[in-house]
């Protein structure tokens, strides 16, 4: 099948009624629905599916073995996110395979797709938490005992679907299986639409990081409490806002942002008690995240004091600047005769992977340059571009 066909079938999955788009968040019923389904697509092509202890799933072509020629992606996504960033390269690994089965090809390396648990980091917080924790890159014990906005632990929400969280951990074997690894995902913003192009490889990825900003003033009563009285924690969380937007606009390649905030209790008549916001922060070249980070925190707790508040800045996941492997880039770009080739300010399972295997991405056009939001696009001219793009790469690799 196509992948434009596989994405018609797992269109109407994790829609999000309340903010549009899709909502589907590590374990839950949408996100678990689809792992089902591409272990029944799996099995359909014959491949031999395996779930490592970490939740993710193995969907092998001949052996697993070592030297493998890896593919996939996830299948979770943001918060009113789009169809495309995950699934496409979900939906292009298994219209390879067909398309591989079509032309008579049989992989003389062991082949596998691989998907990935909770990669948004939409849930319990932690981006690219399977390769993560695949890899060593976080602890067992931390990722456990993640909660989400319920208070529901990663232990328990694996467990209720049907993993078992004690496996959790650095998986060495697993690891060592992977010979390289490609990612093909939809482009996140407007480079390819730029350059006119289908389809590119990926050269690197800008360091990144996530901070949750905790204030606590005095919860209080919004008309009896005057001005001076106040202890309001929203005033230096706004004033963080504003901080964030100001010193990343004199910093060089940076980009912070706000996109999530918890006042407590939350009513339009109290005054908050405590806000908790997160300052997702990244800055291209290692250690520039941290001192963007640093500023930040000192207007925070400058803001704070002014408030009569306190700050507390706790750092929840970073990931170095990411280059690609150079050998593994040069070989996609000459199977498909030329390519551009991008850097991206988004993280990817990929990214984790990079630090210990070679691996690569492969990007297709997004002509709406959205992403993240129900917007994302791929013409379905460029999914099958993709998807016979991965193909080619995955007959070179495997031969
Ligand atoms: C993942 O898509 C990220 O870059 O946050
Ligand atoms: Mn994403
Ligand atoms: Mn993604």
């Amino acid at each position: 099948m196509t992948a434009n066909g596989l994405l018609g079938e797992i269109a109407d999955i994790g829609r999000d009624a309340r903010h549009g788009g899709y909502s589907r968040h590590a374990y839950d019923s949408a996100e678990s629905t689809l792992r089902e389904w591409f272990i029944e697509q799996a099995g359909r092509r014959g491949l031999d599916v395996e779930t490592d202890r970490n939740g993710n799933i193995w969907a092998w072509w001949g052996h697993p073995g070592s030297g493998a020629v890896v593919t996939g992606s996830h299948l979770d996504s943001v918060p009113g996110g789009g169809a495309f960033d995950g699934p496409l390269g979900v939906t292009s690994a298994l219209a390879a395979v067909d398309l591989l089965h079509t032309k008579g090809f049989t992989p003389a390396k062991p082949l596998a797709l691989l998907v990935f648990a909770e990669e948004e980091g939409g849930r319990f917080g932690v981006p690219c938490l399977g390769s993560r924790l695949l890899t060593g890159a976080i602890d067992a014990d931390r990722a456990r005992a993640l909660r989400d906005a319920a208070g529901i632990t990663l232990a328990e929400a694996a467990a209720k679907a049907g993993q078992d969280p004690e496996r959790f951990g650095a998986d060495p074997e697993a690891l060592a299986r992977i010979g390289c690894f490609v990612e093909l995902h939809v482009e996140q913003g407007r480079g390819l639409i730029d350059l006119d192009s289908p389809v590119a490889t990926g050269s690197s990825i800008i360091a990144h990081g996530r901070y949750r900003f905790s204030f606590a003033g005095q919860g209080n009563h919004a008309g009896a409490t005057r001005l001076i009285d106040r202890q309001d924690p929203m005033l230096p969380a706004a004033a963080v806002i504003a901080a964030a937007r100001r010193i990343a606009a004199v910093t060089d390649d940076a980009r912070a942002t706000v996109g999530k905030l918890i006042p407590t209790p939350g009513g339009t008549n109290v005054i908050a008690s405590t806000v908790d916001l997160w300052l997702d922060a990244r800055v291209a070249g290692n250690g520039r995240t941290a001192a963007l980070v640093e500023d930040i925190a000192g207007a925070a707790r400058e803001a704070a004091a002014a408030e009569g508040c306190t700050v507390t800045v706790t750092e929840e996941s970073y990931s170095d600047d990411v280059v690609f492997d150079d050998a593994l880039r040069t070989r996609m770009d000459g199977v498909l005769g030329g390519v551009p080739s991008l850097p991206t300010g988004a993280g990817h399972d990929a990214g984790i992977l990079a630090a210990h295997v070679p691996s690569g991405m492969l990007y297709v056009r997004n002509p709406t340059g959205i992403s993240h939001a129900p917007e994302e696009l791929a013409e379905p001219a460029d999914v099958d571009f993709g998807a016979q793009s991965l193909a080619q790469v995955l007959e070179d690799l495997a031969r």
